[in-house]
């Protein structure tokens, strides 16, 4: 696209977003032409946060299918439109309702902690949510003699069970994207920039986690970023985190592990997607009431925990 039909784009979205008394939220992985024009830029906890307390009437959800339903959990008034309706996430369709209820019967006093990467139907069936900035955290408040069953990242459930010393129940569900990384993809970038420091998301494997300085969210890795002394920063998530690290921090340099990290569904929306979604006020995401009061349950209780 050129320069010209780029802002051209960028202009009708402004000015449909008063029309329309609307909202743009887009999480860290989406191309950066969103999240240039976005009005908010998050990881999924940050997302739903703002989502929860937003005063304008539609909110366009730029990022993957669970978080815009989790917005429309939590705002079921609001009109949420999600621009590209295929846009879903492989590991949130990777645990089913009926898959979680079988796994709760064979436990039942067990505490389930559903990760927000998971389909709105499946929430209804969970105690808690959590995501990946806060579940350490909310399963260490867990009371010691309760089973926990973490679905459905098993890598962020390992990655909090080694962390916390503590036996947990895993899903056998993983993200395609951080599955890909491994530890001797961390190794050899390690050796070829020794002064850099090393940073990947809590969805990738133990043995790629153990050999990183942090794992972290994606707010979590700004943050990280931020503060380090360090120059080179190597960083193990999917690619489109690079263009606000480095946009946040110009005299630093990202590299990322892998070229190939990229999550397919999260790159779907462009701009012209957006524009075409408030045009024509589509796709919107349709809920039905008692799986919008179950699930809000959860969501609400990870929310109001703080953490
Ligand atoms: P964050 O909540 O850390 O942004 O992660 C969401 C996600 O989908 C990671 O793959
Ligand atoms: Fe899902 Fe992985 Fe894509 Fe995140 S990066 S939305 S966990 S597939």
């Amino acid at each position: 696209m050129n320069n010209s039909s780029q802002k051209d784009i960028e202009n009708k979205i402004l000015k449909l977003k008063k029309d329309r008394n609307a909202i743009i939220l887009a999480h860290n992985y989406v191309l950066g032409e969103i999240q240039d024009i976005a009005d908010f830029c998050g990881d999924s906890l940050e997302l739903s946060r703002k989502a929860a307390g937003i005063p304008e009437e539609t909110i366009v959800f730029a990022g993957v299918k669970f978080m815009a339903e989790t917005a429309k959990i939590l705002c079921p008034e609001k009109t949420v439109l999600h621009p590209v309706a295929g846009a879903g996430c492989p590991m949130a369709d990777m645990a089913t309702v009926e898959d979680v209820r079988n796994i709760k019967e064979k436990y039942p006093s067990a505490v389930t902690v559903c990760y927000v990467n998971s389909n709105a139907d499946v929430k209804t069936e969970a105690d808690i949510c959590c995501t990946s900035g806060n579940a350490e955290k909310l399963v260490a408040s867990i009371p010691e003699d309760k089973d926990i069953i973490f679905l459905p990242d098993q890598n962020l459930g390992a990655n909090i069970a080694r962390k916390l010393n503590r036996k947990i129940i895993l899903w056998e569900g993983y993200c395609p994207t951080h599955m890909r990384i491994s530890p001797e993809m961390v190794k050899r970038k390690q050796d070829e920039f020794p002064e850099s420091e090393t940073i990947v998301h809590l969805e990738c494997k133990p043995e790629v986690v153990a050999i990183a300085d942090a794992a972290l969210s994606t707010a979590g890795m700004l943050k990280y970023a931020k503060n380090s002394t360090a120059k080179k920063l190597i960083v193990g998530t999917e690619i489109g985190m690079i263009h606000r690290l480095q946009k946040e921090n110009p005299g630093k340099i990202f590299i990322p592990l892998s070229e190939q990290a990229v999550c397919m569904d999260m790159k779907m929306p462009e701009l012209k997607d957006i524009l075409n979604s408030l045009e024509k006020m589509e796709t919107q995401i349709i809920l039905d009431k008692e799986t919008i009061r179950k699930a809000h349950l959860p969501i609400k209780k990870m929310l109001d925990s703080k953490f």
